[in-house]
């Protein structure tokens, strides 16, 4: 396994790659890396040639500067990681390489970045979109694995390719999630041990709005309102939401007929955690 830090190295080992006919998978992350991330790295290593894995915490997709600086950094068991999953180059720049100065362009997504984390995080996805378009130049023509567990993002990152015709096909992979249900985070590594019992609250609040779908329920204000009250009995420390949209256009939906998501953003202590289910009413009769 390859790791640099250089834009041209990579560059240089991925034009290789390419040149001896290999297809490229690529895997962004932030590191902390935990079985999610390694799902979709295992995802990437079954279907390409060449697996470039992506460690860079990205600092102008923080909105909290606390939240930056609280972010786990594990490098030496990312590495490891890495390798035992097969992957053949890591890419970790530092700041400087990925921002050698104050970028002038912006890509902002409109659209499905107007609700839920791109409401509550204002720059968030202004962040992630432009890390995310100069990280697919940099790999160049690949094919991109990011995780369902952040539905936004993922839609996010699908329309930017669509809309600037980048080289980069988008695969979605499903939630990997702890035995009691809880999704995997690199932010769960800062849950106090009282309050990961209560974190499995938003996980308990999607459960109880699928069994009332399954019971027929189909008026969204009722299934979250259902769900609201799972959450405010966990005692958690704010609910920033809980709405179901469309899986598409992520906008509020007022029935639950075909498919919806449910999503939800709660704070647990100082940890906000994020969390989604698709509900796919087709399947269930
Ligand atoms: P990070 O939070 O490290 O996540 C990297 C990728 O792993 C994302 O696509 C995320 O959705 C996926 N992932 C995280 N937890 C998962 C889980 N439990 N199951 C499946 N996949 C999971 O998302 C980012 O980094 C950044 O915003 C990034 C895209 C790298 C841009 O900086």
């Amino acid at each position: 396994m390859n790791a640099t830090g250089r834009i041209t190295e990579v560059r240089k080992l991925l034009d290789a790659a390419r040149q001896e006919g290999l297809r490229v998978g690529f895997v962004p992350t932030m590191g902390a890396l935990h079985e999610g991330h390694r799902s979709l790295m295992r995802r990437a290593r079954a279907s390409n040639g060449f697996v470039v894995v992506n460690i860079f915490v990205n600092p102008t997709q923080f909105n909290a500067t606390a939240d930056l600086a609280a972010y786990p950094r594990t490098f030496a068991d990312d590495l490891e990681a890495c390798a035992a999953e097969g992957v053949d180059l890591v890419f970790h720049p530092d700041e400087s390489e990925i921002y050698p100065r104050p970028p002038s362009t912006r890509v902002l997504v409109e659209g499905v970045t107007s609700s839920m984390e791109g409401e509550r995080r204002p720059g968030h996805f202004a962040g992630v979109a432009l890390v995310v378009a100069k990280l697919f130049n940099i790999v160049g023509p690949c094919t991109a694995y990011f995780g369902e567990k952040d539905a936004q993002q993922l839609r996010v990152v699908r329309r930017m390719v669509e809309d600037l015709d980048f080289p980069v096909d988008v695969v979605g992979c499903p939630t990997v999630r702890d035995a009691d249900g809880l999704a995997l985070s690199s932010r769960n590594a800062r849950l106090k041990p009282d309050d990961r019992q209560r974190a499995l609250a938003l996980v308990a609040a999607f459960r109880e709005i699928e069994r009332l779908v399954a019971d027929g329920e189909r008026g969204a204000a009722a299934l979250t309102a259902a769900g609201r009250n799972v959450l405010e009995r966990a005692a958690l420390d704010q609910i920033d939401y809980l709405e179901i949209v469309d899986p598409d256009t992520l906008e509020g939906l007022e029935r639950v007929d075909g498919q919806a998501l449910v999503c939800g953003a709660v704070w647990v202590g100082d940890v906000r955690l994020i969390d989604n289910v698709l509900i796919d009413e087709t399947k269930e009769h």
